[in-house]
């Protein structure tokens, strides 16, 4: 097994991040069998498929570094870097281009979403970013990817690039690429928008109210709990309780995740009570998770030199499984290098 993800340092962390995947991340890691190996990394040449300001990209990157570490990815046992320091990300995109189709990347939710009606505007990596995300995923023979649900058409598309590779440029019993399952843990694979239970939970959304940063203050996180877009009527007592309710859900779902219940399991302990009880443990909860987390995330980045290190090491360890497969998808395809 071999398990590959990625994050974007746009903005801080929030809580979708981590419930959605980071926390899931520390798991695999936590749980890995002899011969098995976790990469993670962030996502810093996707960052520039939109606008972006180049300060404040080198600052999220290592503050995203930061909040890794500190929320239990150790780089002592989980492969940790980013993305340019590693130049085969670039260069196996470009050799996959000539794999993927226009049809496919016509279907990707994602351009759609974040090109919006601007799509004669919107920039030619924004249209290729899911080749970028396969050359990531494909380039270290990852068989386990760990996303949240948002992410899963990319990963089908690195599906279908590696398998049309494999097809069209290597033969069966020696392929290039292996296939990557995407996989999402069973509670939280979608966390949404405080302010809006039909958004998920997002980076770029303009309002800091519609999200929960790790980074956050117990007053803040406390203050945002509260201020949640509910409805005024009780809990249910069970799941099916709550089909037209998506901020109740989502807040319900946010508790189930962090202390580890299923949805019905939280609504057989709250059913009958009102948000006015069932918010402030929530909050409660939520303090108790971030603490820590924020805690050694401050501590982390007064240490530049320290994640410099990390990022520098993880990066000599990405190049060299990253290597042997760009050398084998050059060889296949013909490309002459001396
Ligand atoms: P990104 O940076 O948007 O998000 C990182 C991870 O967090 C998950 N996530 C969520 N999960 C639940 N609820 C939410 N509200 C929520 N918001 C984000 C995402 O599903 C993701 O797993 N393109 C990717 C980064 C990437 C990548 C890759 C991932 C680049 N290359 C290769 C996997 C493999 C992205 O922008 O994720």
């Amino acid at each position: 097994m071999r398990v590959v993800s990625g994050i974007q340092p746009t903005g801080n962390l929030h809580l979708g991040n981590y419930l959605g995947a980071i926390r899931n991340w520390v798991r695999m890691q936590d749980n890995l069998g002899e011969g098995e190996q976790c990469l993670f990394f962030l996502a810093d040449l996707h960052a520039i498929s939109m606008p972006h300001d180049p300060a404040e990209l080198r600052r999220a990157t290592l503050e995203m570094a930061a909040a890794l570490v500190a929320c239990g990815i150790d780089p002592a046992r989980s492969v940790l870097f980013n993305q340019a320091q590693v130049h085969a990300h670039a260069e196996l995109q470009w050799l996959l281009n000539g794999t993927a189709r226009m049809g496919w990347l016509n279907r990707m939710t994602q351009f759609k979403d974040k090109s919006g009606k601007n799509r004669e505007g919107a920039s030619v990596a924004l249209f290729t970013y899911p080749v970028l995300q396969a050359a990531d995923v494909l380039l270290y023979q990852a068989t386990h990817v760990p996303v949240g649900e948002d992410q899963k058409q990319h990963l089908e598309l690195a599906r279908d690039i590696a398998q049309k590779f494999n097809n069209d440029f290597a033969t069966e019993d020696a392929p290039v690429f292996t296939l990557p399952e995407p996989i999402s843990p069973p509670q939280a694979a979608r966390i949404m928008s405080l302010r809006d239970g039909s958004k998920k939970m997002s980076k770029s959304d303009p309002s800091e109210m519609s999200r929960i940063e790790l980074a956050d203050d117990p007053d803040t996180v406390m203050k945002k709990i509260k201020k949640a877009k509910t409805d005024p009527e009780p809990l249910p007592s069970e799941e099916k309780g709550l089909e037209d309710r998506p901020e109740a859900l989502n807040l319900v779902t946010i508790y189930a995740a962090l202390t580890d219940k299923s949805v019905d399991d939280v609504l057989a302990d709250f059913g009958g009570e009102g948000f006015g009880k069932f918010k402030p443990a929530l909050g409660e909860v939520l303090v108790e998770t971030l603490r820590p987390i924020s805690e050694r995330f401050t501590g982390l980045l007064e240490d530049r030199e320290a994640l410099d290190a990390i990022l520098a090491r993880g990066a000599a360890q990405a190049r060299q499984i990253a290597v042997p497969t760009l050398d084998a998808t050059y060889k296949a395809l013909g490309l002459v290098r001396g």
